[in-house]
């Protein structure tokens, strides 16, 4: 009985603190539960059989747009799908490729932290056009880069037949078109599973569903390098069909769909790009080479300012931080990207920035960097923030100032009907996009909107105290806690 009276005292405390954590904004909020490893955890090695799909439409560098729904067997076999698109919401399909081979796990990533990599071996690809339109093209393509035993892949003159699938390589044949269509599934080689629950919506909050999720290796952001490149980073994760986040309407779409029924994604309203307020990230990101960063960034429509903060870590879940940026400047108008359907064109430019290194070997590191290259020189400690302004940049952490950025953006709702933004990609090669011609044609992970107005965030250490300031903000924190703790409680009571 004394235990049943210690536990709801428990109890008691902490709904209390539950209820001074439902004040903290909800952009401080998300970013620290990112921090704190959002619950997910990695399996190592990663189990890859069953089936995975996108869950929306993807757009690759190019651009391409497409859907992925990707089968591995038990015995190392794998069938995937690739299906291509003429639009960027994935409802007018030009072909698709059946993808077949093995796979073959081997050791953990040394370059990217978390990551296994693996070797495979491709035994046939097939592609279906879906009009005669896609058809030339390809075939146009093919013949124009063809190499040996291309040239009769596709016999000229041959008319659209709706079912009739093409051998685009085949390993028994030594037969291999693909090069052409700039096709290479190096993404296989970089492989990472994680699992995590998804609080369940409804009036019981304490229940929660697995979701599973499947990233695969980058696509190079240069289109000449894109066979060669062996990625370090990860696209867009797949999602597995059993255990995936509620709502997707894509899933089962894609889930379904095979070569001569290629998915067509339900239609969404086109959204303008409005990018005012505030922008967090929805996980922990991954930068080729070996960089894990979480971003949060605010947009003064009124008079087309932008702040930006960069958590930087050196770890895949976003544990250990190692450096902060803080950056902000000017921002010009948005006009329609011609090149890439769906996105806008703007110009960035960076006139001031931050920084705070976090761990010894960042100090250490920005402590011995040339005088005048970053900061004061010899006066780095850590937590501490410095403006790098004055000595234009930091050199040591590549970045100069004032500096322009050529930006591709797009907006759009999830299914939850939240607001996402998506910036363009970096470049592969670790340079910036500071000329035009270096747009980005691919997007980064989606931020989130957290705040329609600008909210005051002043600098990293209040990620960690925020729950006890009392900060105001209209806040759902999700209660699943409270319900675990109910349980075990409950579970307790009844060992009584
Ligand atoms: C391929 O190119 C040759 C000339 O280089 C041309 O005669 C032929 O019609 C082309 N075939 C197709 C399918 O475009
Ligand atoms: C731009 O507007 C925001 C709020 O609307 C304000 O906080 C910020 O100081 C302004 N920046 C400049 C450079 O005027
Ligand atoms: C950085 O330099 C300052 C001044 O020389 C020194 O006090 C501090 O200990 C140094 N920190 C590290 C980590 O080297
Ligand atoms: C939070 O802010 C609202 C209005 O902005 C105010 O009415 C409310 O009293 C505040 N709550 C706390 C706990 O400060």
């Amino acid at each position: 009985m004394v235990r049943c009276w210690w536990l709801a005292g428990l109890l008691v405390v902490y709904a209390a603190a539950e209820r001074s954590l439902r004040w903290e904004p909800r952009c401080r909020q998300q970013l620290r539960h990112l921090q704190d490893g959002a619950r997910i955890a990695a399996r190592l090695p990663p189990r890859l059989e069953g089936q995975w799909v996108s869950t929306g439409c993807e757009v690759r560098p190019g651009p391409e747009f497409l859907t992925r729904s990707y089968l591995f067997y038990a015995n190392r076999l794998f069938k995937a799908f690739q299906f291509y698109y003429w639009d960027p919401s994935c409802r007018e399909p030009s072909y698709s490729l059946v993808i077949k081979g093995k796979l073959r796990l081997r050791q953990a990533s040394w370059i990217t932290r978390g990551a296994t990599e693996a070797d495979y071996h491709l035994h046939k690809v097939g592609i279906v056009f879906h009009s005669q339109k896609a058809m030339r093209e390809v075939a146009s393509r093919i013949n124009q880069s063809s190499g040996e035993g291309c040239s009769g892949f596709l016999p000229p003159g041959r008319a659209w037949a709706p079912r009739a699938l093409y051998e685009l390589l085949s390993a028994k044949t030594e037969r291999d078109c693909t090069a052409a269509l700039g096709f290479a599934m190096h993404e296989l080689s970089l492989v990472r599973v994680e699992r995590h629950h998804q609080p369940l919506p409804g009036l019981q909050q304490s229940g929660s569903s697995l979701v599973e999720e499947l990233y695969l290796g980058d696509i190079h952001t240069d289109w000449l390098e894109r066979l060669h490149y062996r990625p370090t980073g990860y696209q867009r994760p797949l999602q597995s069909v059993v255990h995936h986040m509620h709502p997707c309407p894509a899933c089962g779409v894609i889930y379904r769909a095979d070569e001569h029924h290629p998915p067509i994604l339900p239609a969404r309203a086109e959204l303008p790009v409005q990018l005012s307020g505030s922008w967090v990230s929805t996980r922990c990101e991954v930068r080729p080479a070996v960089l894990f960063l979480t971003r949060y960034f605010i947009f003064h429509g009124s008079n087309h300012t932008w702040q930006g903060y960069y958590y930087h870590y050196s770890d895949p879940l976003c544990k250990q931080p190692t450096f902060t940026i803080y950056a902000s400047g000017r921002y010009t108008q948005g006009i329609p990207s011609s090149k890439v359907r769906g996105g806008m064109e703007l110009a960035f430019k960076v006139t001031q920035a931050r920084v705070t290194p976090m761990d010894q070997v960042t100090v250490m590191m920005l402590n011995s960097s040339e005088p005048g290259s970053c900061g004061l020189a010899s006066s780095w400690s850590a937590g501490v923030e410095q403006d790098i302004t004055p000595t234009n940049g930091c050199l040591a952490l590549g970045i100069r100032l004032p500096h322009t950025e050529y930006e591709l953006f797009r907006t759009e709702h999830d299914p939850k009907e939240r607001s996402l933004l998506y910036i363009g990609e970096r470049p592969t090669d670790g340079s910036s996009p500071d000329r035009p011609d270096k747009r980005p044609t691919s997007y980064q992970a989606p931020l989130v909107q957290c705040a329609a107005a600008s909210e005051e965030f002043p600098n990293y250490y209040s990620l960690k105290y925020v729950g006890k300031e009392g900060a105001n903000g209209s806040e759902e924190l999700k209660p699943l806690p409270v319900a675990l703790l109910l349980l075990i409680a409950l579970q307790l009571l009844r060992w009584d």
